[in-house]
């Protein structure tokens, strides 16, 4: 594996020949110069939830964007059920870019557009461009989306303008709005670092909730230790683009934080305490009221 220091822990492997959702090998990531991610290698079972963690410019976000293909890599293989995600083009990429739903820090919603609107754009791997601005959903669809946003308590606001909600209200949409693409795999990139700890606290219990409700594996961008220790199966700590820490949160010592954070741990460590303090949470039960996905169509 693509790991160094003193701080690697495997991961308990779950089965490790079953299931297995993604598998990295060698990937990496160069930027002219820079290298953003180095020699990754690393497999991620199905189901799991995975938070990366690792101070500014360690190549979290470049790790995310290789896999629904927002960066293409510059090395090695991403393999998806044994198919090499690298090679994927037109259709083919559609599909698997509406497979991996990702949902960004600042949301990526269109603020004059009304809620539902902006969940059914979800949908947009099932229609034109043109049928989806113009709204030609179905009334399944609008179902759908509607239970989507329900699930995420946030029905009522399904004819509001999108700009008027509060920023975690946004970020609860944009999960709706993931969801109905019926992704197998959710991407978060720091989901929680623009929002208070009310918000951060409802929307990580939202992505919990969807990955041991509905299976989807998760795996998520996190600043704070604090919360990736509460809510994750496992933590993947990167330092200079690679991966410095693989195993379960219990194995994250405070030792292995600071291989990982360097000169930031105290930081790290901190922000546990302040701005997105999630109030010693630990492993939520799944809270939403709906079911698996309701299939449209
Ligand atoms: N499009 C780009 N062009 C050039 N360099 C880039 C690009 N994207 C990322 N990088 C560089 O790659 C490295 C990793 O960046 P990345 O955004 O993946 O880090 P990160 O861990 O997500 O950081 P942060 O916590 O600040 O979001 C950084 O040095 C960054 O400057
Ligand atoms: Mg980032």
């Amino acid at each position: 594996m693509g790991t160094r220091g003193s701080v690697f822990v495997e991961a308990e492997p779950s089965n490790p020949r079953e299931d297995v959702m993604l598998e990295f090998k060698a990937l990496t990531k160069r930027f002219n110069d820079k290298v953003a991610v180095e020699d990754v290698s690393l497999t991620i079972p199905q189901g799991q939830m995975v938070g990366i963690i690792g101070r500014s410019g360690a190549g979290k976000s470049t790790l995310l964007r290789m896999i629904n293909r927002l960066a293409d890599p510059s090395g090695g293989e991403l393999l998806h059920k044994g198919v090499d995600v690298a090679k994927l083009k037109g259709a083919e990429l559609r599909a698997w870019r509406s497979n991996c739903a990702m949902v960004f820090q600042q949301f990526n919603l269109v603020g004059r557009l009304n809620v539902i609107t902006n969940v059914m754009t979800g949908r947009l791997h099932e229609h034109g461009f043109l049928s989806a601005m113009l709204q030609m959903f179905s009334a399944q669809e609008r179902a759908f989306a509607i239970r989507a946003l329900d699930r995420l308590g946030m029905a009522h606001t399904a004819l509001q303008q999108t700009d008027t909600l509060s920023g975690g209200q946004m970020q609860r949409v944009a999960i709706a709005r993931a969801l109905v693409q019926e992704p197998e795999i959710l991407l978060a990139d720091e989901p929680i670092a623009s929002l208070d700890p009310l918000n951060a606290k409802l929307v990580m219990d939202a992505l919990r909730a969807i990955n041991t409700e509905d299976g989807l594996t998760v795996i998520c961008n996190l600043h704070t230790l604090d919360t990736a220790r509460a809510y994750c199966d496992r933590i993947i700590g990167m330092q200079a683009g690679r991966v410095v820490f693989d195993g379960a949160a219990h194995e994250l010592t405070d030792a292995a934080a600071r291989e990982i954070y360097g000169a930031e741990a105290g930081e790290a460590f901190q922000e546990g305490l302040t701005s997105t303090s999630l109030g010693g949470h630990t492993r939520p039960a799944p809270t939403m009221p709906q079911p698996a996905r309701a299939a449209v169509g």
